[in-house]
């Protein structure tokens, strides 16, 4: 037979039969509570008088152990041990749970199966989790309030979280706590800490739960700098000094670069076109002779409308003709200026680039 099955059908065998032998025995005293943390063993006494045969623990109304006045203890798991202690009043049975797990918690009980008289207690499996501070060592500044993050994780249940600065705990109302549930059962808290550093201070965050001998903490050290105003001002500034010079350099170097090459590019153009431009303009200045009227000539000697660049003509002319509207409603350059200029008299089809916008042909050449 094994050691399970045994341990089912002892119970009843002996429930069957105690009370026709008329055993009278009575549990003096049984288990008081417990709070434990997992991992660590939870005890549990229950007295009987000595006259015992058999008592049974249970654990969320499971059997867990079974022991007897005759063969000891027998129960389906490892964890679950006994030890008895014999004093003149009667005799003491411990329970021992090893390795306590979360889902041990609740309520234990020893019966001794005799008129359904049982005593229990409750278990409490805590677990103590992890707790540390965000922030590394803080240096603050006159009249800087900070916010401290002391952040709890994997506890059960939600510790209560307290501070300190150096000695004393911090009033309730400077801190906000945040508790979370995390998985498996456990519990996560957030706190955040708000204050304004008059001095250099050590902060402590405390976390407990009942489990603990002594409260869980993180520290974190806020060196307060008088001097600091100051000098993280000048630094600052002297970067910022820096960055700005070399963002106005670089960006004037950009300039100068661009300059230069538009200057190398027009001179090359002009170098090109120079011969055929020049004919133009000559011929252009001739019959502003012819006409003799100085008015006339001082105007459009200063501003030659007429004047396209070669390029800009022919990519302009093949996208731009086919969406022409009618010449007469937007021709806006003054009739007189029209009627005077040369250019269409050399080149007709450059009138279409009137059309196109007045303001890109208003290219200036001084003759
Ligand atoms: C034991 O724990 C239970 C549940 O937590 C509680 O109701 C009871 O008052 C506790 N008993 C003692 C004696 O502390
Ligand atoms: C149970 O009783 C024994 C003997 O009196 C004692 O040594 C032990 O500490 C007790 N255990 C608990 C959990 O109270
Ligand atoms: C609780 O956990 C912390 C951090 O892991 C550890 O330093 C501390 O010793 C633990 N406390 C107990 C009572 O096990
Ligand atoms: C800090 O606050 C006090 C009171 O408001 C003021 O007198 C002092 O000049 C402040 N210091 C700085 C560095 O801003
Ligand atoms: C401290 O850490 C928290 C979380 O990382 C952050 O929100 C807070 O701004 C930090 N405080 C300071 C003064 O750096
Ligand atoms: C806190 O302790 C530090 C040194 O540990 C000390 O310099 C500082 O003055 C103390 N601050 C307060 C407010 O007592
Ligand atoms: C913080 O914990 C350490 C041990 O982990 C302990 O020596 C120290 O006294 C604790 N500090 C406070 C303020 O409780």
């Amino acid at each position: 037979m094994g050691r399970f099955q045994k341990f089912i059908l002892l119970p009843l065998f002996l429930t069957a039969l105690l009370p026709g032998l008329g055993f009278c025995y009575s549990v003096i005293e049984g288990p008081t509570n417990a709070t434990v943390l997992a991992g660590s063993e939870a005890r549990f006494n229950c007295t009987v008088s000595l006259d015992w045969v058999i008592l049974i623990w249970l654990s969320n109304g499971s059997p867990v152990l079974t022991v007897t006045s005759a063969q000891g203890a027998i129960g389906p798991s490892d964890r679950f041990t006994s030890q008895n202690y014999t004093s003149s009043n009667g005799v003491t049975l411990e329970l021992i749970i090893h390795n306590t797990q979360l889902s041990d918690s609740g309520k234990i009980e020893c019966s001794i199966q005799q008129f359904g008289e049982s005593r229990f207690a409750f278990l409490s499996v805590q677990v103590n989790g992890s707790l540390f501070i965000k922030n590394s060592t803080l240096t603050v500044k006159e009249n800087q309030t900070v916010e401290i993050a002391c952040e709890a994780l994997g506890w059960a249940p939600a510790p209560d979280i307290t501070w300190m600065r150096n000695d004393s705990f911090i009033d309730k109302s400077s801190y906000v706590t945040q508790e979370s549930q995390g998985s498996n059962g456990l519990h996560n808290a957030l706190s955040i800490l708000t204050l304004t550093p008059t001095d250099t201070e050590i902060l402590t965050c405390l976390a407990d739960i009942e489990a603990l001998p002594d409260p869980q903490n993180a520290t974190v050290a806020v060196i307060f700098d008088n001097s600091a105003i100051e000098n993280d001002y000048s630094e600052d500034n002297k970067n910022t000094w820096v960055v700005v010079l070399a963002v106005v350099l670089s960006f004037l170097g950009i300039v100068l670069l661009i300059v230069i090459i538009a200057v190398i590019v027009r001179y090359c153009c002009l170098k090109k076109k120079g011969s055929a431009y020049q004919d133009e303009i000559r011929k252009v200045s001739a019959e502003k002779k012819k006409a003799g009227d100085l008015e006339n000539r001082q105007r459009h000697g200063s501003e030659n409308q007429g004047y396209i660049p070669e390029e800009r003509w022919n990519t302009e002319e093949i996208s731009g003709i086919s969406s022409l509207p009618p010449m007469s409603s937007k021709f806006t350059v003054p009739a007189a200026d029209l009627h005077t200029s040369s250019v269409p008299k050399v080149r007709p089809q450059r009138r279409t680039e009137y059309l196109l916008s007045p303001k890109k042909i208003r290219n200036v050449t001084l003759v």
